[in-house]
């Protein structure tokens, strides 16, 4: 089994020299404009709208959904806290739902345990560019009345039962920094379907200059979380080669997995069957004894992991939070027990057949 080659860098050095030949130029906006239209027909949806990272994508789409002072907002508690933050900067209350072990999607008995009446929306997170159930999840949204703002920041190219990730819901939120597969340095974009949105995102991100159609510009507080230009560059020439780096990247997973096959205490957690699964981060489980210092063993090792690397834990349990009366426990248990390797586009056949050397050797001598 063998990689796809490394992604020609031309196309990157090409549109990046043509972004700094303008530069500077408050108006230009080339890259941007031809970024967010493309990224609309290439995603199959009305608008586009390029930010400054994963997280600004979040702000705008949670502000533009009507999210504010005294919301309550369902997010899962399998996430990373930046999907958390927005939620908290509009002054609504992030409410944290468990996950389901055997599937990684959304605990929906949970979920709805805690719909209360101040409850607007659901930020579904696929993380590790796993999606849940689309259609599970449109109809607990409905029944409620909650809006759907996704968290595809690693989920690009995933599609799941004909959806793909980010067009599930009212807006689709992407993050472009680097380790992403459609990457800019750092940079996000939301996707969707309503012009209203599109327009209000847009003057958010830009400190409401423009503002949207019958608004005065700087009517409201908002932000500044602009693509800068050599960054819409280089998100524009990564978009025009998406279909090369998905293939990257699920062959990197694909060859990793199949190296670690027969690795006793590891499993390879297998996407749904109606899932397209764009490789994100190849993930195992750890049936091995104290999983989760195993992970920090592989990380300290160089193996770069979730858990071990980035100490990602249940978000209801981090210390912006209060201390949860009943923790999400089937949260826990997933991140105790997976290990998800951190993988770069840059990442070879030896980096990868690295990785293998040092799991099967950890993981063979690895004691209880
Ligand atoms: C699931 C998830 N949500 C949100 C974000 C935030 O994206 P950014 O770092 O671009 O702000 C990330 C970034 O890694 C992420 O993985």
């Amino acid at each position: 089994m063998t990689l796809t080659p490394t992604p020609d860098r031309a196309p990157l050095l090409r549109e990046m020299t043509a972004a700094l030949s303008a530069m500077p130029d408050p108006t230009a906006c080339g890259h941007l404009r031809s970024f967010e239209d493309e990224a609309a027909h290439a995603l199959g949806t009305g608008h586009a709208v390029a930010v400054s990272s994963g997280t600004a994508a979040l702000h705008a789409a949670l502000s533009a959904c009507g999210i504010g002072p005294g919301d309550e907002v369902l997010v899962p508690a399998l996430t990373v806290i930046m999907t958390v933050a927005p939620v908290r900067a509009l002054g609504a209350m992030p409410v944290f739902v468990d996950s389901d072990p055997a599937t990684l999607d959304l605990d929906y008995e949970d979920a709805a345990q805690k719909v209360t009446p101040r409850t607007r929306a659901i930020i579904p997170v696929h993380l590790w560019g796993r999606m849940g159930d689309p259609g599970t999840l449109a109809a607990f949204a409905s029944e409620r009345g909650l809006t759907i703002v996704e968290d595809a920041a690693q989920a690009i190219g995933t599609i799941r039962n004909g959806r793909p990730a980010g067009t599930v819901g009212t807006v689709g939120c992407f993050s472009m920094k680097d380790g992403k597969i459609l990457w800019s340095g750092e940079g996000g974009a939301l996707i969707t379907d309503s012009g209203q949105i599109a327009e209000h995102a847009r003057a958010f991100r830009s400190h409401w200059q423009p503002a949207p159609p019958g608004e005065a510009p700087l009517s409201r507080l908002a932000t500044n979380s602009r693509l800068a230009a050599p960054l819409a560059a280089l998100a524009l020439a990564n978009l025009r080669h998406l279909p090369a780096l998905l293939e990257r990247r699920r062959a990197q997973t694909r060859y990793l997995l199949n190296a670690l096959e027969r690795i006793p205490g590891l499993t390879a957690l297998a996407p749904a069957a109606d899932e397209e699964w764009n490789g994100f981060s190849p993930l195992l489980h750890i049936g091995l004894s104290r999983p989760r210092a195993f992970a920090e063993h592989l990380a300290q090792q160089g193996v770069p992991n979730s858990t071990g690397s980035f100490r990602l834990v249940p978000c209801d349990t981090r210390p912006p939070f209060p201390r949860p009366q009943q923790p999400c426990r089937g949260t826990a248990e997933i991140l105790d027990h997976t290990l998800a390797v951190v993988l770069a586009e840059g990442d070879t056949q030896a980096t990868l057949d690295h990785y293998t050397d040092v799991i099967t050797r950890a993981a063979s001598t690895w004691t209880p």
